[in-house]
């Protein structure tokens, strides 16, 4: 199916292509090295709600690129997966059928839920399988996600596609005065970067590098779309911005350099709004974000990635008239943070490189070794070091932390990344602090937690762990 067909079939408003916008915009040019393209219209994903959700694991292809075609894996879709909205206390099931030709896994990154259910590579669901995870949703309302999680494959299964995102809602969030009129001031957006060969199928690790440092493409697309531009009205919008990409680290800004509040870390709101004009999402985080419109009518305004030259990613077109008005509140919610003073220990997460692989602690992932034992309650202190001179982040399973230092200081914490965390960026040499605590669920040794850099080469690659928590 072309790509007009499948816009239309996936229920995206069509736009028409801008040429010549007003000059607070970057140029139209296109970011698929060297191909003239107009812009696409932001794909919006299926959504889904409920509590019982069924999902296949499916080949597809895609025209990304006008008059080719990429063999891809989705999620019920060609391309990624739909968005499933649950409310916490609800139970939810699953069917998740594998219709691939190889084994693939779903991981619920930053569901907190029992080790059994947690989808790591444990959990594989073989070609035809069917995995039937149940769960009771037991968090704040967040932005969180899916996606494979299959034992050295990770990196090649999401990058082809294998991965969605999950948004938990709660009575706090329903009762907030932020925008939440999906596809209306309320998207979803899911970015990535990839590397085409001239055939139009995905160049994966073409070279020795790419697996070093981590896969990179020099095409960027969100949920799916490379060159997007989305028609908003004109008042507040949200962007619960996920950062799917195998490798990449954006620094995300406004091209009319306005400031823009942000609301939620990784697993839950910010206690109160903070006012950034930049922000850093490292591969997997989640940031959400409200870009206030109002005064911006009949004007054009890009999304861009200030560590590439400020290449466009996406672009907003503010030509909707606004039926309703929100205004973030002061207060969104309140935290509980975990009190440092309280551990019963610190374990140290030393990330560099031994015997030709990625290592944690100069072990490299072993699926039948369990690293730590972690005990329900027990409020802990990580210290995560990256020891080498290149970027890592940290992925816990399970449950949330927060960040207590940053480079042997609690000053250094960035304000951005206050809040509950299941991922951390380490640039190279970097060093942070910080505090968990294992709560209502176990895990045993046969469907163990995972940790791990969320850069998926370096992850493939051994640098994960394994713990249980009884
Ligand atoms: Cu996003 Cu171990 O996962
Ligand atoms: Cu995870
Ligand atoms: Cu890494």
């Amino acid at each position: 199916m072309n790509r007009r067909t499948f816009l239309l079939a996936s229920g995206a408003a069509l736009s028409l292509p801008l040429m010549g916008c007003s000059s607070s915009s970057t140029t139209n040019t296109t970011n698929t090295g060297g191909n003239t393209s107009t812009q696409t219209p932001l794909r919006m994903p299926q959504l889904l709600t409920g509590t019982q959700f069924d999902l296949n694991l499916q080949t597809g292809s895609m025209e990304f690129i006008a008059g080719t075609s990429t063999p891809t894996f989705g999620i019920n879709s060609n391309y990624l997966g739909p968005v499933i909205k649950v409310r916490n206390g609800d139970t939810v099931n699953f069917n998740v059928r594998n219709t691939l030709t190889e084994a693939a896994t779903l991981h619920w990154h930053g569901m907190h839920v029992p080790g059994n259910v947690d989808g790591g590579p444990h959990q594989e669901i073989l070609p035809g399988g069917l995995w039937q995870p149940s769960f009771t949703i037991n968090q704040a309302a967040a932005t969180n996600w899916f996606h494979s999680h299959t034992h050295n494959k990770t990196g090649e299964q999401v990058y082809r596609g294998l991965a969605g995102m999950m948004i938990v809602e709660d009575a706090e969030s329903d009762a907030l005065d932020l925008p939440k009129s999906w596809a209306e001031d309320d998207f979803p957006l899911i970015i990535q970067d990839r590397k085409f060969n001239t055939d139009g199928s995905f160049s994966y690790l073409p070279t020795q590098q790419d697996a070093m440092r981590g896969m990179m493409g020099d095409t960027f697309m969100i949920n799916g779309s490379i060159d997007p531009i989305v028609d908003l009205p004109n008042k507040e919008v949200r962007f619960r911005i996920l950062n799917a990409s195998n490798a990449r680290v954006y620094q995300l800004r406004l091209s009319n350099g306005d400031a823009f509040k942000q609301i939620a870390t990784d697993n839950a709101f910010r206690e109160t709004p903070l006012s950034l004009t930049s922000i850093t999402v490292s591969p997997a985080e989640r940031v959400e974000i409200v870009v206030d419109l109002s005064n911006l009518q009949g004007q054009t305004l890009t999304l861009q990635d200030a560590n590439n030259n400020d290449t466009v990613l996406l672009t907003l077109n503010v030509n909707k008239a606004a039926s309703s008005i929100t205004r973030v509140p002061a207060q969104l919610t309140t935290l509980t943070p975990l009190d440092p003073t309280a551990a019963v220990r610190t374990r140290p997460f030393v990330l560099g490189r031994t015997r030709g692989l990625f290592s944690i602690n100069g072990v490299s992932m072993d699926m039948t070794r369990i690293d730590h034992a972690m005990t329900l309650n027990e409020v802990e202190i990580w210290e995560i070091t990256n020891t080498m001179g290149m970027t890592h982040n940290f992925h816990s399973h399970a449950t949330h932390f927060q960040i207590i230092e940053r480079n042997g200081s609690a000053a250094n914490v960035l304000e951005y990344e206050k809040g509950y965390k299941d991922t951390v960026l380490l640039n190279p040499n970097d060093s942070v602090k910080v505090v968990v605590k294992m709560t209502d669920y176990t895990a045993d040794a046969s469907t163990p937690y995972m940790f791990h850099c969320h850069i998926l080469e370096h992850e493939d690659r051994g640098m994960m762990g394994q713990f249980t928590v009884a």
